[in-house]
């Protein structure tokens, strides 16, 4: 099957999450399998410059008003999947990041910028496209994909099948009213079953509406977004297409995540050889000026700083992991006053707690050999990658039970330890209490290093490898293939 892939972010060209992981090793993963997979993504400055055999395909023109688009063609470092770069300095040639300008304030043109990534796909799509290999599917990601659909359903004609995957149903990208017409869509197509949502335009609805199939990232977020408490709106849609939404977990990526050789650590180790994981403690609490206590349980944070990660919880339930003997390290940015919060509990506690406010790749690898609980009391979590690295690492995961934290970690219980298949500590209600009385019982185990060392085997030895994934989506493409000829 050929496959476009559409995505604002891809790992190691350029990440600010998860879906950047997903995109640099899903699409991989589907040619390991034997299909034609592209992925398409805007040109930015780091993503130009870190492609290899960079060639110009096709020129645009001006689409959108944009202003002059070029597409080229090239290829991930890595030498694996056939990349697709819109050039187009006026939307993309800037510094700061892909959706935010250095002070963490949305580029006001966003609307267009990511217009002009779905009016792109959509180019591709049809028979007519330059490039002369049309895909059998469009698979977009996010809202910033989420206008491709829209723009195939407004040309008409013949359109692969599309499938749209919702890595995060709270970014949805709404605009005034008036972008429509931007974006040269149709005002007949700016209705309540269309792209209008709350006076608004609606990429991720529009992404909804349009296209065949929808996917998200684990299937107990498949079911919680069509619930008001997690579905932001969304969840009547959702529900109303409850047959065309399936929940497919994310994979992990072993060739960027496994402690046996990541160039980043210290000393690279077998997960289930103790010794490694020591050094890389030790390491790290010298890196970031941490008492130097192999014995004290050290809880990790790479993450996002913000409500939805749970962050207000984890720092109220701080006095109580610091008061049970244990250390946190942070590294992570997000909302001011919790960065605020974070560096101010670091003061109060110096060789306790550790906190980098930053984007740091190897720090985040460091981390997570290093440490020995992974802290993630994520509100909802659509899947949530963090938690599946942590287990090759040893490291044990202390999650909510939400999203894909409940469909990945095993919760340490009398029954799951005597069985042997418990991977981590899973607490319910997302509140301080029941986040505070989850590290105590994480904190008591951590000190029976018998038992700890069992839970660290189990959760080592399991395999999320991407394979499993792609099989699955590769068995969505091809079901909505074969109803299309059944029609
Ligand atoms: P989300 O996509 O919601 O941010 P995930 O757990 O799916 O959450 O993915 C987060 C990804 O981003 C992981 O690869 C993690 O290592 C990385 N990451 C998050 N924050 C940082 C940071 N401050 N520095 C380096 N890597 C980070
Ligand atoms: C989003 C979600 C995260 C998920 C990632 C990749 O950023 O917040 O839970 O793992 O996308 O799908």
């Amino acid at each position: 099957m050929r496959v476009l892939f559409v995505s604002s972010e891809v790992y190691p060209l350029i990440k600010t999450g998860g879906l950047a992981d997903v995109a640099g090793a899903l699409p991989r993963a589907l040619v390991e399998l034997g299909h034609d997979v592209r992925i398409l993504m805007p040109g930015y400055p780091q993503a130009l410059e870190a492609a290899t055999d960079k060639r110009e395909v096709a020129n645009l023109g001006v689409p959108l008003g944009a202003g002059e688009t070029r597409l080229i063609e090239a290829r991930t470092p890595d030498g694996g999947v056939p990349l697709l770069l819109i050039d187009c300095p006026a939307a993309y040639a800037r510094g700061g990041g892909p959706y935010q300008d250095g002070a963490g304030h949305d580029w006001p043109d966003n609307p267009v910028r990511f217009g002009l990534l779905g009016w792109v796909a959509a180019v591709l799509s049809q028979p007519t496209t330059p490039l002369g290999w049309v895909p059998d599917i469009l698979h977009g990601n996010d809202w910033q994909a989420g206008l491709a659909p829209a723009f195939l359903h407004a040309w008409g004609g013949p359109r692969p099948a599309t499938v749209s995957t919702i890595h995060n149903i709270a970014y949805q990208g709404r605009f005034p009213a008036d972008t429509v017409a931007r974006l040269g869509l149709p005002w007949s197509m700016y209705t309540m079953e269309g792209l209008e949502f709350w006076g608004g335009l609606s990429f991720l609805k529009a992404a909804l509406v349009y296209s065949d199939q929808i996917t998200t990232v684990s299937p107990t977020y498949a079911r919680e977004i069509q619930t008001p408490a997690f579905g932001c709106g969304l969840e009547g849609l959702l529900a109303h297409r409850a047959a065309d939404v399936t929940g497919i977990l994310n994979g992990a990526d072993y060739g960027v995540w496994d402690p046996s050789s990541d160039p980043h650590l210290t000393q690279r180790y077998q997960p289930a050889a103790p010794e490694g994981k020591l050094a890389n403690k030790l390491a790290l609490q010298g890196e970031l000026g941490l008492d130097r206590d192999g014995g004290a349980p050290l809880g990790i944070v790479v993450s996002r700083l913000n409500d939805m990660k749970g962050m207000d919880l984890l720092l109220a339930a701080l006095p109580t992991l610091i008061g049970q003997g244990a250390q946190l390290a942070v590294v992570g940015t997000g909302d001011a006053h919790l960065e605020a919060e974070f560096q101010a509990a670091a003061q109060a506690n110096p060789g306790r707690i550790a906190v980098r406010i930053g984007y740091d790749e190897g720090l985040a690898h460091r981390m997570q050999a290093g440490g020995d609980m992974l802290l993630m009391p994520s509100r909802a979590e659509p899947c949530g990658l963090t938690q599946i690295y942590a287990f090759r690492y040893g490291t044990l995961p202390v999650v909510h039970r939400t999203g894909g934290l409940a469909d990945t970690v095993v919760d340490s219980t009398y029954d799951t330890l005597l069985a042997g298949t418990a991977t981590g500590f899973v607490f319910e209600q997302p509140t301080a209490s029941a986040l505070r009385w989850c590290l105590e019982r994480a904190v008591s185990l951590y000190r029976q290093p018998e038992q700890w060392r069992r839970i660290r085997l189990a959760a080592a030895a399991q395999d999320f490898a991407w394979r499993r994934s792609a099989e699955r989506y590769r068995r969505l493409y091809a079901a909505l293939l074969s109803a299309r000829e059944g029609r």
